[in-house]
Order: C-alpha cells, then sequence, then structure tokens
C-alpha cells in the first residue's frame, strides 16, 4: 500500500471512530433524530477533507487531537450539505454514498433536521476547549467555518447551483459556484489544518493556492463522474446533473476540455507545495487520487 494509500485509510478510520464516539447515542424522545444522524455521518465516504486538515496539520507537526476535533467538524458541515444537496427541493436524490439518501431512509423532516443538527454540532465541537486551549484559536476556527460554510460560501454556491440556468454558460460563473459550493469548504479544510499548525503566512499562502486548485478540481471531476461514472463505484446516482439541466464544467465545456482544465489544475496544485519539500509528498500524492478517482 502506498503512503497517500496508508493515510487515507487511517484519516478515514480515525474520522470514523471519532465520529462515532462524539455523536449523541441515539436515545430517549430524540432517538430518531441521533439515528438519523449517525445514519447518513457514519456511511462512509471518502472523508478527503478531514485527511486534508490532518495533512495539512502534519506539516507543521499540530497536536493530533486538536487537527481530529477540526476534521470531526468538517465532516459534519460536509455530511450536512450532502444530506440538504440530496432533498427533493434541491437534487432529489435517492442514493448517497452506496444506501438510499437520508430522506428516503427516514423522511424528509428528520433529514432536514438532522442536517441543522449536524451543522450546529460541529460548532460546538470547534468551541469545545477540548479541541484547542486557546479560545482565541478555536473563534478563529469557528469563524473560518462559518464564512466557507455560509451564505459567502457553501450556501451561496449551492444557490448559484439551484439557478443553474441563470448562469448559462458562463464559464467564469461556473467556476465561481464550483469554488463555491464545494472549493469553500475543501479550502477551510486545508485552512484548518494551517491554522491549528501555526504556518507561516508563506505556508498559509501556498496552502490556500494549493486548496484553490485542488477543490476546483475536485468539483470539475465530480461532474466528470456524474457523467461518465458508474453507481456501483460512485454510490450515488450518475447522468442526472444534464438530466434536470444543471450547469457545470462538463455541461458547458463538454468532458475533454473539462479534463484538461483538471490536468492544468492537478500540475498546479502540486507545483504550490513546492515550499515545503519533500514533507508534502501525501498532500502531492492526493492531487492525484482527486483526479484519477472513479468514486
Ligand atoms: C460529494 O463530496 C459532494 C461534492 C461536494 C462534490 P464527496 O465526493 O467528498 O463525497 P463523500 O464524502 O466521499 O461521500
Ligand atoms: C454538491 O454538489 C455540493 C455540495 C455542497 C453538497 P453536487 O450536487 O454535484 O454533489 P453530488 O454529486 O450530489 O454528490
Ligand atoms: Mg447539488
Ligand atoms: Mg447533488
Ligand atoms: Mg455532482
Amino acid at each position: 500500500m502506498t503512503q497517500l494509500n496508508t493515510r487515507l485509510k487511517d484519516a478515514a478510520e480515525r474520522v470514523h471512530n471519532a465520529l462515532d464516539t462524539l455523536l449523541p447515542k441515539a436515545a430517549g424522545s430524540e432517538a430518531r433524530l441521533m439515528d438519523a444522524m449517525r445514519y447518513a455521518a457514519l456511511a462512509g465516504g471518502k472523508r478527503l477533507r478531514p485527511f486534508f486538515t490532518l495533512e495539512a496539520g502534519r506539516l507543521f507537526d499540530a497536536d493530533e487531537g486538536s487537527l481530529l476535533r477540526a476534521a470531526v467538524a468538517i465532516e459534519c458541515v460536509h455530511t450536512y450539505s450532502l444530506i440538504h444537496d440530496d432533498l427533493p427541493c434541491m437534487d432529489d436524490d435517492d442514493l448517497r454514498r452506496g444506501r438510499p439518501t437520508l430522506h428516503r431512509a427516514f423522511d424528509e423532516a428528520t433529514a432536514l433536521l438532522a442536517g441543522d443538527a449536524l451543522l450546529t454540532f460541529a460548532f460546538e465541537l470547534l468551541a469545545d476547549p477540548a479541541t484547542h486551549p486557546d479560545p482565541q484559536m478555536r473563534c478563529l476556527l469557528i469563524t473560518a467555518l462559518a464564512k466557507a460554510g455560509g451564505a459567502a460560501g457553501m450556501v451561496a454556491g449551492q444557490v448559484a447551483d439551484m439557478a443553474g440556468q441563470e448562469i448559462g454558460s458562463d464559464l467564469i460563473a461556473v467556476t465561481r459556484m464550483n469554488r463555491l459550493k464545494t472549493g469553500a469548504l475543501i479550502n477551510y479544510s486545508i485552512e484548518a489544518g494551517a491554522l491549528i499548525g501555526c504556518a507561516s503566512d508563506a505556508e498559509r499562502t501556498a496552502l490556500t493556492r494549493y486548496a484553490h486548485d485542488i477543490g476546483l478540481a475536485f468539483q470539475m471531476v465530480d461532474d466528470l463522474l456524474d457523467a461518465e461514472g458508474v453507481v456501483r463505484d460512485t454510490g450515488k446516482a450518475v447522468g442526472k446533473d444534464k438530466a434536470r439541466g444543471k450547469v457545470n464544467f462538463v455541461t458547458v465545456m463538454g468532458a475533454d476540455a473539462t479534463r484538461d482544465r483538471v490536468a492544468m489544475l492537478a500540475s498546479q496544485a502540486k507545483q504550490h507545495l513546492a515550499i515545503f519539500g519533500p514533507r508534502a509528498r501525501v498532500l502531492s500524492d492526493a492531487v492525484d487520487f482527486v483526479v484519477e478517482r472513479r468514486f
């Protein structure tokens, strides 16, 4: 197994175990809500955002416990975003991570509320002194996540996605949409590692540029997988973006031009890591994983 594969597997296991420990246990009158939160959060997934936090922090020998709690918070926000993204009022999807979507397995109101609860739980986790002894650091982590996930970040991107036809074939608008709906949270996952690791300005700038390129490439690959992937691999429906009239890179530029852009972004992303030398080997290899993934 390559070092990257070992680290991806290790990150996924640690995040799964931490989620299992930290999420409220199903009991009492809210048992159904807790069950729903656990159903969505413990369903697997690549856990790529947590991996980025752990790896970015590792560059600076940051405290593993702090990194893991931040990584779990990010995965909670990501999971909430998927639950809401799948709702009938948004993408109306039935399959996620190889299982029925939350509103299918439970019901719409429970899915909506479990998403809300996962979002707020993320901030509860970050605010807890167990995440970091310095309250100023906790505030920085909280503020940056609020910005990345909110009306100037992921939510803004989802709004643009839902207004797809208005974007038309404007590549700048499509790029902005992707940067927001997916890039913002990926950006935060790397930023959190840099923050906890007390990275220098130059190191933070390099990581921000890396995050920018890999975040955009990630959503382009997601769009390619929707157009060309298979359900057996992706664990979610394919071919739905075009069928629903969604606007994305593939529907606007075609698959080949999208692949060219992904390759360019991948090469740029790796170059931004030069400042770290061989220490950033795993983050560099992660670019290939993002580009070549089939799921
Ligand atoms: C899917 O994200 C939604 C997007 C932002 C493209 P992932 O591809 O990271 O989904 P999981 O977490 O691995 O299921
Ligand atoms: C979702 O983008 C981005 C989110 C913020 C959840 P998509 O709608 O393309 O994600 P999938 O393809 O359903 O995973
Ligand atoms: Mg969507
Ligand atoms: Mg979707
Ligand atoms: Mg998609």
